[in-house]
């Protein structure tokens, strides 16, 4: 039996729990693969990946800050990845070429929706920050129903931009922090990369509708800056992005294998090991 190599590359890689899911996915559904982490830089991509794929290897996560490159790396692309202008999912092809995929959106989805009955359908959502994170979320959410996404950013301009580009979608508009005051939403996003460093956006105080959902795409051992936020300022739920990380997976791994992993008991397992302050 041939037992088949994927990879995630990323820097910094050290705390990915990517290996981690990709086990549990494998051992729950018997699929014979090893799954690895390799730390790898912006300017080490193009060799690292080369190199990967002759050794043998079947397909390739990338994470920050290498998802752009993938998208530029990439044979082929997905419509889901063309749009988002990201790759986090190369897959090797029977005539060797790499295609390329996004799965960050419909993890988030399948995270909101399936595992926290969030709806999307007819409601009207803010995205905090404008970068590469935004831009894989913005077409799924508007697929699912919402009424309108307003991107808020530090620097405005980016945020008019990406609001443009998905113009043919749906109702997406720009703008930045000070001009969501007296602006009322139902589900709020954070895809800045500010939450990591305990940063917060200048948000005002009412932006929450009556029962309003806030989720953080970033996750930590501790609940984010912004999930903090939430609570006090009364969202029914902050969530953070330990789920998404694992739906994205899945639909990796269903991508590779076809073959669907069921993710609550990895969701629940990955949610203990934090609990008790075990790292990855
Ligand atoms: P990613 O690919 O993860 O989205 P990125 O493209 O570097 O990363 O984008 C990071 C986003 O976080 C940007 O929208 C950035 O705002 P600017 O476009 O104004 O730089 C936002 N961001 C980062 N730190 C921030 C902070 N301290 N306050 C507000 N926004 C922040």
């Amino acid at each position: 039996m041939t037992i088949d190599h994927y990879a995630v590359f990323g820097h910094p890689i050290k705390h990915s729990k990517s290996p981690l899911i990709h086990r549990l996915f494998a051992e729950q559904t018997g699929q014979p693969l090893i799954y690895t982490a390799e730390d790898v830089p912006q300017q080490a991509f193009a060799m690292a990946i080369e190199r990967f794929f002759l050794n043998g290897g079947r397909g390739l996560n990338c994470t920050l800050p290498l998802k752009e490159l993938a998208w530029q790396t990439a044979s082929h692309l997905t419509p889901r990845a063309q749009r988002a202008k990201a790759v986090n999912t190369l897959t090797l092809q029977a005539d060797n070429t790499l295609l390329g995929d996004n799965t960050d959106g419909i993890g988030l989805l399948n995270d909101l929706t399936h595992n926290h009955g969030i709806a999307i359908k007819n409601q009207r959502i803010l995205i905090l920050g404008a970068g590469g994170a935004t831009r894989g979320i913005i077409a799924p959410l508007l697929d699912h129903g919402a009424t309108n996404i307003v991107i808020a950013n530090r620097t405005p301009e980016k945020a008019h931009f990406i609001a443009q580009e998905f113009q043919d979608l749906g109702d997406v508009t720009g703008c930045g922090y000070p001009a969501l005051e007296n602006q009322r939403f139902d589900l709020l996003i954070n895809a800045t990369s500010a939450s990591l460093s305990g940063d917060l956006p200048p948000l005002p105080p009412k932006l929450l509708r009556d029962n309003a959902s806030c989720y953080d795409l970033a996750y930590a051992d501790r609940p984010t800056a912004f999930m903090d936020w939430s609570h006090r300022h009364g969202a029914r739920l902050a969530l953070d992005g330990l789920g998404m990380l694992a739906e994205q997976a899945a639909e990796a791994f269903y991508i590779w294998r076809n073959i669907r992993p069921e993710t609550a008991t990895v969701i629940a397992y990955l949610n203990q090991q934090r609990q008790h302050g075990i790292p990855s």
